[in-house]
């Protein structure tokens, strides 16, 4: 079901490398509701990936761009504005890597050469696109900015490693920029913590499939779905949410506030037995 709720909004999507990213969900529901849409993503993404395939089924616009570099980002806000005519109306970030976590490292055996791009990659990434969009007036009054996190980044989470780091420094950074681009032209920026997905990113994680099980049992209304996510997204990048800003929104069926339920001890009880 759609509502026409984006209907003559310029999107930029950053994180669609596969049918199982998070923003591939986001960009279809962007463009079901009317976004007119930039995708973008490294040329890595492009050879492995299928944003490509994406962006031609939604009449999307696809343009290069590794966020970890500034001129780079530079180029895409730029091409993004002319090819959708105008400012940009609402970005979603839904960029992370960490070499430590695909290569099974701890985080007490952490290398500080991937740790150091865990950060740029994850977290500093999004501050570079948000500079660059501050400096070149790139964002439209009012508009809505979204960046994905993951609740490891406020409680300890065995196997998440650097990440964790990087997605409280995320969080934080979209405050900053929340108080900063808020005061100047009105633009919303946010944080989604979304539950534990299984896509190309959460794969790296050891565990990560009974994980997300124990998650799933433990929030009263259950992990939330990709599709839950994008309809989300959708409401945050509308006209309908002005005044939410320099929030982290958790998206999770209620898991970060849950310390234990009965629903949750069933489940262990049959996972002993099992
Ligand atoms: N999957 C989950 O359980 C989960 C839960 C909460 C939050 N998240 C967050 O959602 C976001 C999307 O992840 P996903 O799970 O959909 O996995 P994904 O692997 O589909 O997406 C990660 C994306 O980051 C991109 N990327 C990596 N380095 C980049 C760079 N230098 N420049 C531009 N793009 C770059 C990748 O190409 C990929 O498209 C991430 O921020 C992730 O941390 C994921």
């Amino acid at each position: 079901m759609t509502h026409n709720l984006l209907c003559g909004k310029r999107g930029l999507i950053f994180g669609v490398m596969d049918k199982s990213s998070l923003a591939w969900h986001i960009a279809k529901q962007c463009a079901a509701e009317g976004a007119d849409l930039v995708l973008t993503n490294t040329h890595e993404a492009v050879q492995i990936g299928s944003v490509c395939e994406l962006a031609e089924s939604i009449n999307a616009e696809f343009i290069e761009c590794d966020a970890t570099e500034p001129q780079q980002l530079e180029y895409l806000l730029k091409e993004t504005q002319r090819l959708l005519a105008g400012k940009i109306d609402f970005v979603l970030h839904a960029v992370a890597q960490s070499q430590n976590l695909r290569r099974h490292r701890t985080y007490h055996d952490t290398s500080y050469n991937y740790f150091a791009k865990t950060i740029d990659t994850s977290a500093m990434s999004f501050h570079k696109l948000m500079q660059t969009a501050y400096k070149n007036d790139a964002i439209a009054n009012g508009g809505s900015i979204v960046a994905l996190t993951y609740i490891a980044s406020e409680r300890s989470l065995d196997g998440y490693n650097d990440i964790a780091d990087a997605k409280a420094m995320l969080e934080s950074m979209a405050r900053n920029w929340g108080r900063i681009y808020g005061e100047r032209n009105s633009v919303r920026v946010n944080t989604i913590s979304q539950s534990p997905t299984e896509t190309r990113a959460s794969r790296g994680f050891d565990g990560f499939q009974k994980f997300s099980q124990l998650a799933d049992n433990l929030a009263p209304l259950g992990n939330a779905t990709p599709q839950e996510l994008a309809t989300l997204c959708v409401a945050m990048f509308s006209d309908y949410m002005p005044k939410i800003t320099m929030q982290n929104i958790h998206n999770d069926g209620g898991y970060s506030k849950t310390a234990l339920t009965g629903k949750f001890i069933d489940f262990w009880e049959s996972q002993k037995k099992s």
